[in-house]
């Protein structure tokens, strides 16, 4: 095992927040060397950017959080602009189920009072008007919920893509297949190393999805992260072709077996397939050592999807044609956290040469943690307040 050049910027994570990170830092500083490492290929469905597409949203419960979407939205737009490509589609954020009820990604009655704290327009729709609208049935009459039009899907490919061109461009350079054993920082920088090789940083971004908790235990640092794997399935649309139909997620009690939330994209608007996907966001069955991920949805989770558009979606064809994917999803284990991001100082020996991001529905906040993590990788306050993404 030798040590290779040694890089200003290590960046273990070749998903979306690494690949934000590694540009905005390269950009900004045109004499470093910055190297990220990744495990799989970049396209890879084994981690958590498998799939076409994640829910793109402004509104949130909490307001810290909330602020927050507004500033990676301006920070989208000029991220479209760099690649000169489309990468959100604002096709609506439709919302609907029991206001009531708390879920992981928040709840309904407080979304709606949010979202006038912050001006936020959205419009507010009973049950039948959501039906009559969008084509659903059998709902629940006391249901009710709100479109926020500004919401919509983000192009996974196309992310990931033009965050690789431009960060090549800036001068990033990448190694694929290197699977991260440990990394040791100390008083001058951080060694990382792979199964391979030895590299030497002065500073090191943890971003690596599954993988970053137990790098982070071998330097005794916990985070309550728990990773699942969710299913994703793709159900051919018979009926309401050509309808402008915008992602919905149902906020539903739970039941014994899961937190009974789905949630679907309608026929993507930049491919041609005409499939829908439904999704299950249930955290059950937590990935351990001893559980390790199958890459496969969990039948029953693939069952309890099809049951919902069976009953509630008459313009799909489950029965038809269907096929089941999987996304690992690494989730603070406390529903009061969304996401940890920081530097690791004083959290072990040398943390000042660590950041760490981990946990969370992250996608919809790709340009705006990126640029968080490479402030902190150049030592300097993030101009946003990171206060509820701090551990
Ligand atoms: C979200 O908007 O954060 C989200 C959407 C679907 C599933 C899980 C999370």
């Amino acid at each position: 095992m030798h040590t290779s050049v040694h890089w200003d910027v290590i960046i273990i994570g070749a998903g979306p927040i690494g690949l934000a990170a590694a540009w905005n830092y390269a950009r900004e500083h045109r004499d470093h060397k910055v190297l990220v490492l990744e495990q799989h290929a970049l396209f890879t469905q084994l981690a958590g950017t498998s799939g076409e597409e994640r829910h793109w949203r402004l509104q949130y419960s909490e307001l810290e959080i909330f602020r927050l979407t507004l500033e990676a939205d301006k920070l989208w737009r000029q991220l479209e602009q760099q690649a000169d490509r489309k990468l959100i589609h604002r096709i609506g954020s439709l919302w609907f189920g029991d206001a009531d009820v708390w879920t992981n990604e928040g709840q309904i009655r407080q979304t709606m009072l949010s979202m006038d704290e912050m001006r936020l327009p959205y419009e507010r729709l009973t049950m039948r008007e959501i039906e009559r609208r969008y084509g659903f049935t059998g709902l629940d009459s006391n249901y009710e919920g709100f479109l926020q039009q500004d919401g919509g899907v983000i192009d996974v490919k196309g992310t990931l893509a033009s965050l690789y061109s431009l960060a090549s461009e800036a001068g990033v350079e990448f190694q694929f297949q290197q699977c991260v054993k440990a990394v040791e920082p100390d008083a001058r920088g951080a060694t990382v190393l792979t199964t391979q090789n030895r590299y030497r940083a002065r500073k090191v971004l943890v971003a690596s999805g599954p993988g970053s908790k137990k790098l982070l235990r071998q330097l005794d640092i916990e985070l309550a992260l728990s990773t699942y794997e969710m299913a994703c399935i793709s159900m051919l649309r018979s009926q309401r072709l050509g309808a402008n139909d915008p992602f919905w997620f149902a906020f539903q009690p739970p039941v014994e077996s899961d937190s009974n939330l789905f949630y679907g994209f309608p026929p993507n608007p930049w491919s041609v397939n005409g499939f829908d996907r439904l999704g299950t966001d249930f955290e059950v069955d937590p990935i351990t050592e001893a559980n390790a991920p199958g890459y496969r949805a969990n039948p029953q989770h693939v069952e309890r999807a099809l049951e919902f558009a069976r009953r509630h979606m008459p313009f799909l064809e489950p029965d038809k044609q269907h096929s089941a994917a999987s996304c690992l999803a690494v989730l603070p284990t406390d529903p009061a956290r969304q996401f940890y991001l920081d530097s690791a100082k004083g959290r072990c020996h040398g943390g000042e040469h660590l950041v760490v991001s981990a946990g969370g529905w992250a996608f919809k906040f790709t340009p705006l943690m990126g640029q968080i993590c490479a402030d902190l990788l150049a030592e300097r306050e993030p101009r946003w307040d990171i206060s509820a993404l701090r551990f």
